[in-house]
């Protein structure tokens, strides 16, 4: 994939987020320049030197960085992951307080040196920061928006690829709503190839995923950071990859339909709540948020997931 000329991506935190979406966008060669910005001097350095040793075996993508927030002037993307990491346990609205204060602290600074960016939002509650960020700056919607569940979708893709023995790029299925404990997947419009997945068999033509397979399926998806907290301490190789995604559909005017997360407005009745539905993302980031078909059962999830994130936003607005 050919690197998008002249573009320049900042990435704010140069923490195990931050350094993971940094190494994967110089591996993919999302950006003509990445830039890692973090407060923290030796760290910023320390992790731009070890990206930069690597650079002769990636594209053309180069790598700078520090705690200088002059380095991030003229981006084009700059994607935020710098905050407090979920302990063990800890749910992603729990860390609101903190890092709601830690963005707005920084964002104006940032916005000032890139006005013309567009700005995606990883640290969490992504959907909140979201909500919150678009309240205290005045870019134009769609420029402003987060990572929401793109990560959890590629969760479910990859958990229902493993089951049926498929690619999971051939798992057409999307998690919506929060990122967070309340986000669900959109099954009645999960396909594998052209199949519906309720009729999808195994070679010996039994259905394999039944009602009861789905919701072991989505509960897998719901704890899976958690599971990899527990385990590791932080979850970054596939949010740092989701990041990168993200980021080049923006640079390269891609038009991808992605579960992004941004504020909607009069979106089935939601008003001012950031949450992930499919969106038309490219340049100038979120372009259109689709009405997306749902069930019954559907609708109310995302009208639960709407309301949990409207009850922690109004902490802050
Ligand atoms: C996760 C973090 C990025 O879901 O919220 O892994």
């Amino acid at each position: 994939m050919t690197i998008p000329r002249n573009t320049k991506l900042t990435v704010v935190g140069a923490g195990s987020v931050g350094t993971a979406l940094a190494y994967a966008a110089l591996i993919r060669g999302s950006a003509r320049e990445v830039v890692l910005y973090d407060i923290a001097t030796a760290k910023a350095e320390a992790e731009v030197l070890d990206l930069a040793h690597g650079t002769p075996f990636v594209g053309s993508s180069s790598i700078t960085g520090g705690s200088d927030i002059g380095l991030t002037a003229g981006s084009d993307v700059v994607v935020i992951t710098a905050g407090a990491k979920q302990e063990p346990g800890q749910t992603r609205l729990e860390l609101a307080g903190v890092n709601v204060g830690i963005m707005s602290k920084m964002l104006p600074a940032l916005i000032e040196l890139s006005p013309h960016a567009v700005y995606i939002l990883v640290t969490n509650p992504c959907d909140v920061l979201t909500a919150v960020a678009e309240r205290i700056t005045d870019l134009p919607p769609g420029r402003i928006f987060s990572s929401g569940t793109v990560l959890d979708s590629a969760r479910l893709r990859w958990l229902v690829a493993e089951a049926a023995g498929v690619a999971p790029q051939s798992v057409h299925a999307l998690i919506v709503g929060e990122h967070g404990d309340t986000e669900f997947p959109l099954w009645s419009a999960a396909t594998i190839g052209q199949t519906p997945l309720p009729e999808w068999t195994d070679s010996s033509g039994a259905l394999l995923f039944p009602r009861e397979r789905l919701e072991t399926l989505t509960h897998d998806v719901v704890h899976a950071a958690y599971k990899v907290i527990a385990g590791k301490g932080a979850t970054n190789y596939a949010i740092g990859l989701s990041g990168a995604r993200i980021v080049e559909a923006v640079l390269r005017d891609e038009r991808a339909v992605l579960p992004v997360s941004s504020v909607l407005h009069g979106y089935r009745g939601i008003d001012g709540v950031a949450l992930s539905v499919p969106s038309i993302v490219g340049a100038g980031g979120v372009q259109r948020v689709l009405d997306t078909p749902m069930d019954d059962r559907e609708a109310e999830q995302l009208q639960h997931s709407a309301q949990t994130l409207a009850d922690s936003i109004a902490l802050f607005t």
